[in-house]
């Protein structure tokens, strides 16, 4: 191997999706083709979207995304997106039903997986949340592709 280091695809769109546009300085836009570029890219899902922090009322508020309308306002702490932030860690859920606290949103999924969002000074920016209709949709393969596309995104934001 030459130790050449492979991009994931999904981070190479991000970033030559923003390049190609000149949007580098516009973070609603590019958190917008964010969540276009992952709902285009992965299968079987039906929701993806973001929930940014609001530290002013200690809050996640729900951000750009697709799917159904969704709950609004997540307390750190609670459900799976509130959980992975406090932990700062991605979770996944095999089958959302079985997870204590869940909060439904859209009655379709059945596993979902949250990738938190901190920048490299270890400020807390939000999370990423993604849902299937399928049970288990999410393995170590788009965790990792996921958490890569979360790096890049923060060069972006
Ligand atoms: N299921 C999430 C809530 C957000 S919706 O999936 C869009 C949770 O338990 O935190």
């Amino acid at each position: 191997m030459s130790g050449t280091k492979h991009t994931p695809l999904l981070s190479q769109l991000l970033s030559t999706w923003i390049e190609g546009e000149k949007s580098e300085e516009y973070p609603l836009a590019n958190l917008s083709n964010a969540i276009g570029i992952i709902y285009q890219n992965i299968s079987d899902i039906n929701w993806v979207g973001f929930y940014l922090f609001n530290q002013k009322n200690n809050e996640l508020v729900l951000g750009p995304f697709i799917g159904k309308p969704a709950v609004a306002i997540i307390a750190p702490g609670s459900g799976v997106v509130g959980k992975s932030f406090v932990a700062s860690k991605t979770i996944v859920v095999d089958d959302v039903h079985k997870f204590s606290g869940h909060i439904t949103c859209d009655v379709d999924s059945n596993s979902e997986i949250v990738v938190p969002i901190i920048d490299k000074n270890g400020n807390k920016i939000g999370v990423l949340d993604i849902d299937s209709p399928l049970l288990a949709r999410f393995k170590n393969e788009e965790q990792s592709e996921l958490e890569h596309f979360v790096q890049t995104l923060l060069e972006y934001i």
